[in-house]
C-alpha cells in the first residue's frame, strides 16, 4: 500500500482514505479503540443495575451503574464462551449480570459471582481469583459535567487533555441552564450513513454547503416566515431553524470557524436564539437569579453553532443537540441523534430545543436527508476511477494560526479538513506537517 503519510497532503487527500478497508481498519485500531470515547451520559444509567449497550471502535461494551453509584463500563461479552451478556440495547440488569448459556453471573462491576456446579472446576486453573473469570473492563473511564467517557488504551492522555478546548462543548450545553445540569432525551434517532464517517465530520463545519444542499428547505421556510410576517403574526422560531439554511454566499462565509489540535472545532454561531417572547423573558430571567447578570449573559452569549470532538462527536450546545458516530466499514457510519433536557427550565423552552431535534436533525426532516444524499453520492464518487484527490484548497494559506489554533478569515474556508487531517495523521502514526499560516504565532 502506499504509505498513509503520501495519501494525506497539506492541501487535498487521495480517496482511498476514504474507501480502503486496511486504512479503516487502520482508523479503528489507532484511533476509535484508542481515544476517549463518548458512552452516554449519566442520566441513562440513574440506578444501579441501569444499563447502556454501545460499541467502542468494534468492541460490543455495556455502561452500567453499579451498587456504590460508579459508573462502570465494561465488555459485553461472558468470560466463560463469550456470549453478549445484554441483548437489549438498555434495561436494567438487577443486582447482576447473569449469562442467557450457562448462568455464569458476575456483580455489576463485572467481578465473577457465580458458577453453576463450581466443583466442575476444581483443579484446573479457573478459578474465581483468575481474571479470565470475570467481565473484562474498558481501560479507563471518565466523565465531564456528566457525559461519560471511556479509552480501551490504558494509557495516554486524560479526558480533559482529550478535549482540550472542546469541553465547551459541554460547559456550554450544561451552563444553559439555570442549575448547570442537562439530562437525557431518553429517544434516540439512530441512522446507518452509507458513507465513511469523515465526511459527516467535514460537513459539520462546512459553512459552503449549506444555501446549496438545503436551500430548497430554507428557501420556503422564509416564504412562510414572510407571509406570517406580512399578515401581523410572528413565526415560531423553528421556521428561522430552517429559513437560515438559505443564508447567502456571503453571509456564510461571515461565520468564522476555530479548529483546534486534535482536529476538534467550533462553527460560530448564526442563529438568533434569543426571541423576545415570554418564554424566553422568563428562561433569562432565571438564568439571571441563578447566576447574576454578567455570568448569565456570559452564558446565554457565546457565539457557538457546533462544536466537534473530533473524530466522532458533533455537538450543537445552544440546542442541546448530540450526535455521535460509530464507524462501521469503510462505507458504512451509524450514528447516533441524541438530544438533552436542560434542567430547570420551563416545558415551552425545552419544546424549542425539541422543534430543532426533529427539524433539522432526525432522520425524517428535509435537512439531514439531503446531507445523507450528499454523503453516500460523495462515497459512490470517491469509489470510482474518475479520480485521485480530494480539494480542499479553498483559502489554503489564507487562514490564522496563532498558538497552535486555525482561525479561518473566511467561514467558507476547508481550513476545517486540512485541520481534521493534520489530526488524522498524527493518529494513524503518520508524520504530521507544519500548520499552514499567514500569521504564525
Ligand atoms: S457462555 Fe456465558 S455462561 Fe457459558
Ligand atoms: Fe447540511
Amino acid at each position: 500500500m502506499v504509505p498513509i503519510a503520501e495519501l494525506v497532503e497539506p492541501d487535498r487527500v487521495h480517496r482511498s482514505v476514504y474507501t480502503d478497508q486496511a486504512i479503516f481498519d487502520r482508523e479503528i485500531a489507532s484511533i476509535f479503540e484508542r481515544v476517549w470515547v463518548y458512552c452516554g451520559h449519566e442520566s441513562q444509567v440513574r440506578n444501579p443495575g441501569d444499563y447502556h449497550t454501545l460499541h467502542i471502535g468494534r468492541q460490543p461494551m455495556i455502561m452500567v451503574r453499579a451498587l456504590d453509584g460508579a459508573i462502570r463500563v465494561l465488555y459485553n461479552r461472558c468470560p466463560h464462551r463469550g456470549v453478549q451478556l445484554c441483548a437489549n440495547r438498555s434495561g436494567n440488569t438487577g443486582s447482576a449480570f447473569v449469562c442467557s448459556y450457562h448462568a455464569w453471573s458476575f456483580h455489576l462491576d463485572g467481578r465473577i459471582r457465580g458458577i453453576p456446579l463450581p466443583h466442575g472446576y476444581d483443579g484446573t486453573r479457573l478459578t474465581p481469583e483468575n481474571p479470565d473469570c470475570s467481565m473484562k473492563s474498558a481501560a479507563r473511564v471518565d466523565r465531564y459535567r456528566g457525559f461519560v467517557f471511556a479509552s480501551l488504551a490504558a494509557e495516554g492522555e486524560s479526558l480533559l487533555e482529550f478535549l482540550g478546548d472542546a469541553r465547551i462543548a459541554f460547559d456550554d450545553m450544561c451552563d444553559r441552564s439555570p442549575v448547570g445540569e442537562v439530562e437525557v432525551v431518553p429517544v434516540c434517532h439512530r441512522v446507518m450513513q452509507h458513507s465513511n464517517w469523515k465526511f459527516f465530520m467535514e460537513n459539520q463545519l462546512d459553512a459552503l454547503h449549506p444555501s446549496v444542499t438545503h436551500q430548497s428547505t430554507g428557501v420556503a421556510a422564509a416564504r412562510v416566515e414572510r407571509a406570517m410576517k406580512a399578515s401581523g403574526q410572528t413565526p415560531p422560531l423553528h421556521y428561522h431553524y430552517l429559513s437560515t439554511f438559505a443564508s447567502s454566499f456571503d453571509q456564510w462565509d461571515s461565520v468564522q470557524t476555530i479548529n483546534f489540535p486534535r482536529g476538534h472545532g467550533i462553527l460560530k454561531g448564526y442563529m438568533g436564539l434569543r426571541p423576545k417572547d415570554p418564554d424566553t423573558q422568563e428562561y433569562v430571567a432565571a438564568m439571571y437569579r441563578a447566576y447574576g447578570a454578567a455570568q448569565a449573559e456570559e452564558f446565554l452569549g457565546r457565539s457557538i453553532h457546533h462544536v466537534l470532538v473530533y473524530p466522532y462527536l458533533s455537538v450543537q450546545s445552544p440546542l442541546q443537540q448530540l450526535r455521535c458516530l460509530r464507524p462501521v466499514a469503510p462505507n458504512r457510519t451509524l450514528s447516533e441523534i441524541w438530544h438533552f433536557r436542560l434542567k430547570g427550565v420551563s416545558p415551552a423552552i425545552y419544546r424549542r430545543s425539541l422543534w430543532y431535534f426533529n427539524l433539522v436533525n432526525s432522520p425524517a426532516t428535509m435537512v439531514n436527508a439531503d446531507d445523507l444524499e450528499n454523503w453516500a453520492k460523495a462515497q459512490w464518487g470517491l469509489e470510482s476511477d474518475g479520480g485521485e484527490w480530494v480539494s480542499f484548497h479553498r483559502n489554503y494559506g489564507g487562514d490564522t494560526v496563532d498558538h497552535g489554533i486555525v482561525y479561518s478569515n473566511k467561514g467558507t474556508s476547508e481550513a476545517v479538513m486540512r485541520n481534521q487531517f493534520e489530526a488524522w495523521k498524527r493518529y494513524i502514526g503518520a508524520r504530521p506537517g507544519p500548520r499552514e499560516s499567514s500569521a504564525a504565532a
